[in-house]
């Protein structure tokens, strides 16, 4: 059924493409599947968009569906980018970054007139963190002491693993990654505390930048705006 449910919402935000914009293409299961309903609608409809992606992964994706993808360095704004999200709170602040591209997320999130979310409703939370840690990119060279600083802040956790639990995560920016708890501070709090701290490249609390979260459940998509 959440599959069913993130697929929906992929539809559902598909169908609001137009000809002639520039579409953000967002990393993991859910995006995946707005990429096929964009291809799709390419190939049956003759809808004609320029793509961006997020990650070396959904550029991939894209291109063996035949969507041009043109490189983010080439753009400076884009129509609507369209993601999914680990976590959404009732004000629409996500936590992001499971994958391993939260520089290009949010660049492409920022950059973006409309940033489409789509998540299942297995995915709203009351709190951010309620459910993961907070990922946060850091500069290799920084980590023990981004660490330390994060730890005298309350945090908990340490360096993320790659996926065979052979040595550590590299994100394509060339980071590694933190993994962190915090119990006792609000996404408010924390989005402050990360974007101030020395060594930190990105993280995956993206605050005022969703426009529209799609809510797939049971079969229906609810919309969430701001
Ligand atoms: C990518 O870094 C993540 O932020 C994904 O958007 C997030 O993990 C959602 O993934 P699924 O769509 O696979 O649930």
């Amino acid at each position: 059924m959440a599959d069913n449910d993130k697929k929906n919402s992929a539809l559902k935000a598909a169908s609001l493409v137009e000809s002639d914009m520039v579409v953000g293409l967002g990393t993991g299961s859910t995006a995946n599947y707005f990429i096929e309903a964009i291809a799709e609608r390419k190939n049956n409809e003759g809808l004609k968009v320029t793509t961006v992606a997020s990650s070396i992964v959904s550029a991939r994706i894209a291109k063996q569906y035949g969507l041009e993808v043109v490189a983010i360095e080439n753009l400076s704004s884009i129509d609507i980018y369209v993601d999914g999200a680990d976590e959404v709170t009732a004000d629409m602040t996500l936590l992001k970054g499971r994958g391993s591209d939260l520089v290009r997320e949010k660049l492409l999130a920022n950059a973006s007139q409309q940033f489409y979310v789509l998540v299942d409703d297995s995915k709203l939370v009351k709190n951010i963190g309620d459910n993961f840690p907070i990922p946060i990119e850091v500069m290799p060279f920084a980590w023990q002491m981004v660490l330390t600083d994060l730890e005298n802040s309350g945090g908990v956790g340490g360096l993320r693993e790659n996926a065979s639990g052979d040595g550590l995560a590299v994100t394509s920016h060339g980071s590694l990654v933190l993994d962190m708890h915090f119990n006792d501070k609000s996404s408010d709090e924390l989005n402050s505390l990360l974007n101030a701290a020395p060594g930190v490249v990105e993280h995956g609390i993206f605050a005022d930048l969703a426009t529209t979260v799609f809510i797939g459940k049971n079969g229906i998509v609810e919309l969430l705006k701001k």
